[in-house]
């Protein structure tokens, strides 16, 4: 295996957090995709349980299982060879430790993925989930199987108070021992002062350009989604093809030229 084909773990994660190293993440949902965004040197694969709209074309994630969810990760993982793999638990896997457990096993041990993400401050599940062995990636600003809660998917934390609770939580989470936080929607000052506050890496969407890394959906900066969010931007546009757009996204996360100040809050 020569030196960019070796597996990443969470600790060449936390070097390019400590070394200023850029992460980039895209959300993958099959084998094809997969081997692309490996091989182009993408550090993290999120299957995301946003595969519930973008893929099996729902109005939200709430209706994806965890099943589909073991599915899309064994997909994935079966042609992944560096890149971080993460998967989400979905809507209501996770509503306590002993059900999180349960869950995260089940993806774990059934579809190679290294990593579980949950939405919101679940404090004891995640220490509990971390206390036999599971890494746990948070994720808190806009939480999206909370769409019914909220409403619509708008940014979170602009109100100081708001902003107050998401970094007490963001710390809260660090203590209770997730590896890596997700902030989705949040405005970048907010983000920013999250991800120094923080020594695990931050990996925002729609967060502005001082998190430790960015993600977007897939589908989303292929311009193929039916829409586009505005912190996100069509790689492919201004690209000859698939692997070009994901090549430019990669390169501008690591240069630092994506997101714009347009394309944060
Ligand atoms: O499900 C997903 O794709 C996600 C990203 C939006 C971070 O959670």
């Amino acid at each position: 295996m020569s030196q960019t084909e070796q597996a990443l773990s969470i600790l060449d994660l936390f070097a390019m957090k400590q070394q200023g190293e850029k992460i980039s993440c895209l959300t993958v949902y099959d084998a094809s995709f997969s081997q692309i965004i490996d091989q182009i040197g993408i550090d993290v694969m999120l299957v995301g349980d946003s595969l519930g709209m973008v893929v099996q074309g729902h109005s939200s994630t709430i209706p994806v299982t965890i099943e589909q969810m073991v599915y899309h990760t064994l997909n994935v993982s079966r042609t992944r060879k560096r890149a971080f793999l993460i998967a989400d638990l979905p809507f209501l896997t996770y509503c306590n430790a002993e059900t999180a457990i349960k869950h995260a096993a089940k993806l774990m041990q059934e579809s190679q993925a290294q990593m579980v993400k949950l939405e919101g401050a679940h404090i004891e599940t995640i220490r509990q989930l971390v206390r036999f062995g599971v890494p746990v990636c948070g994720h808190l600003g806009l939480l999206p199987q909370s769409i019914n809660q909220l409403g619509r998917y708008k940014v979170q934390g602009k109100q100081a108070q708001d902003a107050a609770i998401l970094l007490h939580q963001a710390e809260q989470m660090q203590e209770a021992g997730i590896s890596l936080l997700v902030l989705e929607c949040v405005p970048a000052e907010l983000a920013s002062k999250i991800s120094h506050q923080l020594d695990i890496p931050v990996i925002g969407i729609g967060a502005g350009i001082d998190c430790d890394g960015q993600v977007l959906v897939l589908y989303d900066m292929l311009g193929i989604s039916s829409h586009l969010p505005r912190f996100c931007k069509n790689f492919l546009e201004d690209a000859e093809s698939i692997r070009q757009a994901i090549l430019d996204y990669h390169t501008a996360v690591k240069e630092t030229a994506f997101p714009s100040l347009e394309q944060s809050y």
